[in-house]
């Protein structure tokens, strides 16, 4: 029997919805009912493809019009909380963007909704659909590693201190909560517990904002409210220590996450610019020498795991509505574990000191 169609929404016609709609109403009865942004939407970046989709200024309009079952909320931070709970009110699952939303008590809040509505609720970590990702993943929980000792995770980007970017609400923190440690923070406090296995216990961090102006496109200097750079320490399941170092104004990184795990039988290394690949030394024959040359060979992914790899976000949620066997997308559960700990690195800004999570 044939699925029914599902009718699909986005809320926020930016760079990301075009990742959501690329991902999900490409998929076998999906119908685009709808699309809402406020701005004029010869300015919007969605695919020509959706070109033809019914376009609305209001998103409430947008619900109450099309009746979604499934909406992405592709908006800046500052939207997600009220737009996630509007869909929700309005019977539809919801596909939200990173991070969650402003502050744990919207994230909170945003959970106990869906749970209520009885709705599936994803956040687009899209790292997840890394292959690399997942192999370490894969390889952690067989114990290919032996027991994880320690973690080093960096995420650097050069773009804001770059002349040709301008300001935009990533700068501005009523809109977007957080710099660096929201933006790229989340993806790397999912991506370590996602590849480990492991929960925060207890953090310690700082953030600083580097470039304190910048000019907007139309040329007038805007102040920049948001972190540019942030590090933390945190302490996860077993007593594991792992530090974390991030921005966005580090001069000749383009879009550079690596996650280093070590076990007691073995490193791995995962970089967001090499999918397909891993670097890895593992197994008995380096645990019965004290000193090694330090050499961690670059690896390509075995050929049948690529071959049974498929992204899961955003794409994922559909299959889950569907009730198919095996669908996997990160969830509200997910993207309030990154909340708790940017809210605890958050508190031990403020507290110059160790927080646990709460
Ligand atoms: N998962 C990822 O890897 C990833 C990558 C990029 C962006 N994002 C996230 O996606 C979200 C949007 O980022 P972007 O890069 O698309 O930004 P963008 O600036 O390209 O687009 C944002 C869009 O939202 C619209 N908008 C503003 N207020 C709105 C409202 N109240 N209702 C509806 N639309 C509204 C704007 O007009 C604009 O078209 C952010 O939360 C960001 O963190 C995630």
């Amino acid at each position: 029997m044939s699925n029914p169609t599902l009718r699909y929404a986005v809320i926020g016609a930016g760079g990301i919805s075009a990742m959501h709609l690329n991902a999900i109403a490409t998929q076998p009865g999906v119908e685009v009912v709808g699309i809402s942004d406020p701005a004029d939407p010869a300015k919007w970046r969605t695919p020509d493809g959706y070109g033809h989709a019914p376009k609305f200024t209001d998103p409430e309009k947008l619900l109450r019009e099309t009746k979604p079952d499934l909406v992405s909320i592709c908006t800046p931070n500052k939207f997600h909380c009220e737009l996630t709970l509007l869909a929700l009110a309005h019977g539809a699952h919801v596909a939200c963007e990173k991070p969650m939303a402003m502050t744990l008590s919207e994230a909170d809040a945003m959970e106990a909704a869906r749970a209520k509505a009885g709705k599936h609720g994803a956040i687009n970590f899209s790292y997840r659909n890394v292959a690399a990702f997942r192999f370490a993943r894969e390889l952690i929980a067989r114990g290919d590693l032996g027991k994880v000792l320690r973690v080093n995770c960096v995420y650097l980007q050069s773009f804001l201190g770059a002349t040709a970017t301008p300001y935009s609400w990533r700068n501005d923190l009523a809109l977007a909560g957080f710099g660096a440690l929201g933006d790229l923070g989340v993806h790397m406090l999912d991506g370590v517990s996602f590849i480990t296995g492991l929960d925060y216990q207890r953090v310690v961090g700082l953030a600083q904002t580097l470039i304190p102006e910048k000019p907007d496109a139309a040329g007038k200097i805007q102040r920049v409210t948001t972190d540019t750079n942030a590090a933390w320490l945190s302490e996860l399941t077993g007593g594991v220590i792992a530090n974390f170092e991030t921005s966005q104004v580090a001069p000749g990184y383009g879009n550079y996450f690596r996650i280093e795990v070590s076990g007691d039988a073995g490193t791995l290394a995962v970089l967001s610019d090499e999918t397909d690949a891993l670097w890895l030394r593992a197994g008995p024959t380096l645990t019965r020498y004290a000193t090694w040359k330090t050499d961690l060979p670059k690896q390509a992914l075995p050929t049948d795991f690529m071959s049974g790899f498929k992204p899961v976000t955003p794409g994922g949620i559909v299959r889950a509505i569907r009730g198919e066997a095996n669908a996997e997308y990160p969830s509200f559960a997910d993207g309030l574990c990154a909340q708790r700990m940017l809210d605890a690195i958050g508190r031990s800004m403020q507290s110059n000191a160790w927080e646990t999570i709460g």
